[in-house]
């Protein structure tokens, strides 16, 4: 069954990215040339996701008004003879957009069944709208996700991908059901343990395709991990209850960036502008002379 709903979470704060945040959401942060949503945006379109549900929050209008028509923009590209940029700015019409308010911080779980009413009883796709998957956000692990969700039958299927020991702490964390291959069936999920309880290294990658029976157990799901509503206990609690939970390893070279914290965010924005297709090679240049100046140091 075709999948063409997505669910994508902005109402974080950005606390970790301050003063960048201070006024301007961190998926409107740039990345290269693009804000780091719209690249969310265009890997669901491309796994023919036609349908987004934006959950956000206070000071997340910006979102709204790039993914907005703007005929004043545009005219002002037309007449000042700057026709070749209208491409960039121009709207997808090939995706609907809706708008959601999480009145209050309860958590990603929480994030999640404010959506319920918008998406009824069809499967979703939740895709974290401050991760990006891929160079350059290109990346077919939702379409991937998507097929494995129907042809294995699966109530939930997860993006994983492999963390270093102290970073395990951060993330939803699998326990294969034996061993790890590129798909593989989940025993358990766990939210943030400690490195010594953590029952593998693969981590949630900020992408899930869920039955709407999430709902449900959303709704009866109880403050988890820093007091709030966790997605993550809703899939355990799915897992444990008989529901099958597929996990997707990321393949090599999909790494994931969030843009959570000024270390990952650095790296996200250095790798897009060393690749950029027209700015690329002489920026690489520059790093190699800046690097050479630099050694030592
Ligand atoms: C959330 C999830 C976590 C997941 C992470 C990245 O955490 O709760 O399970 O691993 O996203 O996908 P957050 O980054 O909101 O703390």
């Amino acid at each position: 069954m075709p999948i063409d709903i997505a669910v994508v979470p902005v109402a974080g704060r950005g606390t970790r990215l301050l003063p960048l945040t201070k006024s301007q959401p961190k998926e409107m942060l740039p990345v290269g040339r693009k804000p780091v949503v719209q690249y969310v945006a265009e890997e669901l379109a491309d796994a023919g996701v036609h349908k987004l549900v934006f959950i956000t929050g206070p000071g997340k209008t910006a979102i709204e008004n790039h993914f907005d028509v703007d005929d004043e923009l545009t005219n002002h590209l037309r007449l000042t003879g700057k026709e070749d940029l209208l491409a960039e700015v121009t709207e997808r019409t090939d995706q609907e957009h809706f708008y959601t308010r999480q009145r209050r911080q309860l958590g990603l779980g929480h994030a999640v069944l404010c959506a319920r009413s918008i998406v009824g009883t069809q499967p979703f796709v939740v895709a974290l709208g401050d991760s990006l998957i891929g160079l350059h956000g290109r990346s077919n692990i939702v379409a991937r996700m998507i097929r494995e969700f129907t042809e294995r039958k699966a109530d939930a299927v997860i993006a994983f991908e492999e963390v270093e020991p102290d970073e395990v702490v951060h993330y939803g964390i699998a326990q294969p059901r034996g061993a790890v291959a590129p798909v593989f069936e989940l025993a358990d999920i766990v939210e943030k343990p400690a490195v010594a309880d953590a029952p593998s290294r693969m981590a949630v990658a900020g992408r899930y395709v869920l039955s709407p029976a999430i709902f449900e157990l959303l709704a009866d799901t109880k403050p988890g991990k820093g007091g709030e509503i966790q997605l993550t206990d809703a899939l355990r609690a799915l897992v444990r209850g008989g529901g099958k939970i597929v996990g997707v390893r990321l393949a090599p070279g999909e790494h994931r960036h969030d843009v959570g914290n000024y270390e990952r965010y650095f790296r996200a924005f250095i790798e897009s502008a060393l690749t950029d297709p027209q700015y690329g090679p002489a920026m690489r240049e520059f790093v190699a002379e800046l690097l050479a100046k630099l050694g030592g140091k």
